[in-house]
């Protein structure tokens, strides 16, 4: 299998071959990914609200993500592994930002690190550049303002915020990220983007046009609580599954009719 890095990533934009990415927190996903040969795992923080029954991405630590991290990474060997920074642990103080991200690369296996925001994080991205760490960026609606930004809408509907995401994509480029995330724009930004930058893009509510796609994996398999946001397609129903098999389990054995012959032993 071809081990993918962030130089594939730019060769897949530049040949038109588009970029499938997943979000994964665990080795046995992490598995399953890397049999059907996805790109790019990443770790994100959506684990607090997925799997950490958290309100949301803003009380993940790096505790959080490098338990995640060393899980997924035992799972994978082909695809990028890329690692969510958590919110404030990398945002105002590049010394902090690189001895956290190193943790990431060096105890958790990552072999590259996403961060949220543009313009006002630019110090921390360049530190994080300067020592040999690859940068993933992350603009649009971003999780961790959602306090800033007054809950989850799409961002750059008006003609303004999305001058202005354009600007912060190519502010990101000139900084050395090898890959940008496009969350929740609108698709003629979202491809406005794509033209404008030489580095892939990879959208989540973005459109077509962006370089790569990029699903939280228990909103593709159904697995989420909850309405999901408009940009999820469900390729399953685990979670209804799931119930089912529990209630059945339960009436089993309600029932003694579980375990059965085949389960027991001689
Ligand atoms: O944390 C996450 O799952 C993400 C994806 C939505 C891109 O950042």
């Amino acid at each position: 299998m071809q081990k993918i890095t962030t130089v594939s990533l730019r060769e897949m934009k530049e040949k038109g071959e588009k970029i499938v990415a997943l979000t994964c927190y665990d080795a046995a996903m992490a598995r399953l990914l890397n049999q059907h040969e996805i790109d790019v795992v990443l770790v994100g923080d959506s684990v607090g609200n997925v799997k950490l029954g958290y309100e949301n991405t803003l009380a993940v630590t790096l505790e959080d993500m490098l338990h995640h991290t060393k899980a997924v990474k035992r799972g994978n060997s082909r695809a990028l592994l890329v690692a969510d920074m958590p919110f404030l642990t990398y945002e105002f103080d590049p010394r902090e930002a690189v001895r956290s991200v190193g943790r990431l690369i060096k105890a958790g296996g990552a072999e590259a690190v996403k961060v949220e925001g543009g313009q006002k994080i630019l110090p921390s991205i360049k530190a994080l550049i300067d020592s040999n760490i690859p940068v993933m960026g992350h603009l649009g609606l971003t999780p961790q303002s959602v306090y800033m930004k007054g809950g989850y809408r799409v961002h750059g509907r008006d003609s303004h915020e999305a001058e202005d995401i354009l600007d912060q994509a190519k502010t990101l480029e000139e900084a050395g990220v090898f890959a940008l995330v496009l969350e929740a724009v609108p698709s003629a930004l979202a491809r406005d983007i794509t033209n404008a930058v030489s580095i892939p893009t990879i959208g989540i509510g973005a459109g077509l046009d962006c370089d790569g796609q990029v699903l939280v994996l228990d909103d593709l398999l159904g697995l989420s609580e909850g309405t999901p946001p408009k940009f999820v397609r469900h390729y399953a129903s685990l979670r209804a599954e799931a119930s089912q098999a529990v209630k059945k389990f339960k009436l089993d054995v309600k029932g003694k009719k579980f375990p059965g012959p085949a389960q027991v032993y001689d």
